[in-house]
C-alpha cells in the first residue's frame, strides 16, 4: 500500500511567500500543487523558482477546485479572515501568516469553525519555532532564572513600510507571540505609543508595555524607521538574566548570572557590593534549524497526525485581542486598555509541550494512491477531508500554462 506526499497550495507570493514556497518544496512529504496570487508579476517572478507547481493562478479559489489537503495564506493580513473562512468551509487545513486576522471577533470566529469542521489551523508565529527561542522556554520553564520580574524586547530596522496597517500590525505577532510562548500567560494590559513619521496615520514607531497577572511587566520597541537592525529580547529573573539576540550567528542566548539583592543602607563600599552578584556568563548550546523549516514541518506535522498546533486558533486569537488593545491605547495617547478575555488565560489553554492530539479531528487511516513517483515520502493522510467537486486530474491540465487573468 503506498499512501501519497500532503497536497498543498500556497495563497499570495509577494515578499514572505517565496520563502514559504521554497520551504515546502524542498520537503520530501509535500507537492506543492499551486499558487496563487492575484498579481501575474508575482507568479511570473516565483515561475522560474518553482517550475514543478503545476498552478500558477491569479484566483485563489482554484485552491478549492484542486484537490489539495491544505493551504497557505500569505497575503496581507487584512485578506486572512475571508480567505481562511473559504478554506476551512472547503474542508481544507489551514496555515495563516501572522497576524491570524485582523479583528480578534475574526479570529475567534476561524478558531471555532477550525474546531468545529476538525480542521488544522496553525499561525505562522515563527518565534515559537526558532531554536533558540524554544532554548530559552526551557531555560525560564527550569527555573534558572527565577521568578520572572521583566522582559524587554526590540524589533527595529529600515524596514518595510506598509500602506495601510502600523508597525504594530507589522512587527508585534513576532513579539507578543514569543511572550506568550516564553510565559504561558497572556497579557491583561496594554499600554502603547506611536508615531507616524513617513506615512500619515500609520505608525512605523510604536513602544508597547504590557502588564501580566504573575506580576511580570513586558516592553516591546518596534520601529521600522532605525539605522540598525535589532532583534533582542531581555529577560531579567530573580536569580540570572538572558539575553537572546537573534542576529548573533552562534551565541544566540547568554544567561548572566548576575543579580541584586535587596540593598540595604550601608556606608561601606563592601557592604554596598555584597548586594550585587557577578558571576559567569554562559551561552548554552542550541542545535541551529532555520525556525521556518521547523515552522513548516510542524504544520505538515499536525496535518498528518492530525494535532493541535503550538501556535493554533486560540494562539491566534490571544496575538490579535493583545494588538487590538494596544491600538485602543493608542488612540487614547498610550492610556492602559484591558486585554479582552483576559479572564481566560492563557493557562486555560493546552500545554504545548503535553498531547495536542485533537480528539475530534478525523483519526488517520491508511489511504491508498496511486504512485506518486520516486522520492515521494510514504504518508498516511486522514480519508474523511470532505471531497471537493474538481478531479484531480484539474491540476495536470493547468500544468505549464501562464499566469490566469483573474
Ligand atoms: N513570518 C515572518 O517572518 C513574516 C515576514 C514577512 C511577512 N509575513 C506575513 O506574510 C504575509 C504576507 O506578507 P508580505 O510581506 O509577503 O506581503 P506582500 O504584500 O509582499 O505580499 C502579499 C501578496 O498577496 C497577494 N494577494 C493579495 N490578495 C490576494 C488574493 N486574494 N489572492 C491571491 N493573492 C493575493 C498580493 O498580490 C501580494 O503579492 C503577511 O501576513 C505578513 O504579516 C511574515
Amino acid at each position: 500500500m503506498q499512501s501519497r506526499p500532503l497536497r498543498l497550495g500556497l495563497i499570495g507570493c509577494g515578499y514572505w511567500g517565496p520563502n514559504l514556497a521554497r520551504t515546502f518544496l524542498e520537503m520530501p512529504e509535500v507537492s506543492l500543487e499551486l499558487i496563487a496570487d492575484r498579481d501575474p508579476d508575482r507568479l511570473d517572478r516565483i515561475r522560474s523558482r518553482a517550475p514543478l507547481v503545476g498552478v500558477l493562478t491569479t484566483d485563489h479559489r482554484r485552491a478549492f477546485e484542486s484537490d489539495l489537503d491544505a493551504v497557505v495564506i500569505s497575503t496581507p493580513p487584512e485578506t486572512h479572515f475571508e480567505i481562511a473562512r473559504e478554506a476551512l468551509l472547503e474542508g481544507l487545513d489551514v496555515f495563516v501568516e501572522k497576524p491570524l486576522a485582523t479583528r480578534s471577533d475574526e479570529a475567534l470566529e476561524l478558531t471555532e469553525m477550525a474546531d468545529d469542521l476538525g480542521r488544522v489551523l496553525m499561525v505562522g508565529h515563527i518565534g515559537a519555532y526558532n531554536p533558540a527561542v524554544q532554548a530559552l522556554r526551557t531555560t525560564i520553564r527550569a527555573g534558572e532564572l527565577g521568578q520572572i520580574r521583566y522582559i524587554d524586547a526590540i524589533r527595529v530596522g529600515l524596514g518595510l513600510f506598509h500602506p495601510r496597517l502600523n508597525v504594530i500590525w507589522d512587527l508585534a505577532p513576532h513579539d507578543i507571540s514569543i511572550l506568550l510562548y516564553l510565559l504561558d500567560e497572556a497579557p491583561t494590559t496594554v499600554s502603547a505609543h506611536g508615531i507616524a513619521c513617513i506615512e500619515e496615520s500609520v505608525e512605523d514607531l510604536a513602544y508597547l508595555t504590557m502588564r501580566f497577572a504573575s506580576g511580570i511587566l513586558a516592553h516591546v520597541r518596534l520601529s521600522w524607521l532605525d539605522p540598525s537592525k535589532t532583534r533582542r529580547v531581555t529577560v531579567v529573573g530573580s536569580r540570572r538574566m538572558a539575553i537572546y539576540d537573534d542576529l548573533e550567528p552562534h551565541e544566540k542566548i547568554k544567561i548572566y548570572d548576575k543579580r541584586v539583592s535587596s540593598i540595604r543602607p550601608s556606608e561601606t563600599y563592601a557592604d554596598f557590593q555584597f548586594a550585587y552578584h557577578y558571576g559567569s556568563v554562559v551561552s548554552p548550546y542550541v542545535e541551529l534549524e532555520e525556525p521556518l523549516r521547523s515552522e513548516c514541518s510542524h504544520f505538515v506535522e499536525c496535518v498528518l497526525e492530525r494535532t493541535r498546533p503550538i501556535t493554533d486558533g486560540r494562539n491566534g486569537v490571544r496575538v490579535v485581542q493583545t494588538i487590538e488593545a494596544a491600538q485602543r491605547s493608542l488612540r487614547k495617547a498610550g492610556v492602559e486598555v484591558p486585554v479582552a478575555d483576559e479572564e481566560s488565560s492563557f493557562r486555560d489553554l493546552p500545554d504545548p509541550a503535553s498531547s495536542r492530539r485533537l480528539a475530534h479531528l478525523p483519526s488517520l487511516v491508511p489511504l491508498s494512491v496511486a504512485s506518486e513517483g520516486e522520492g515521494a515520502s510514504v504518508l498516511e493522510l486522514p480519508t474523511d477531508v470532505p471531497t471537493r467537486t474538481v478531479a484531480r486530474g484539474a491540476s495536470s491540465e493547468l500544468a505549464g500554462r501562464g499566469p490566469e487573468a483573474g
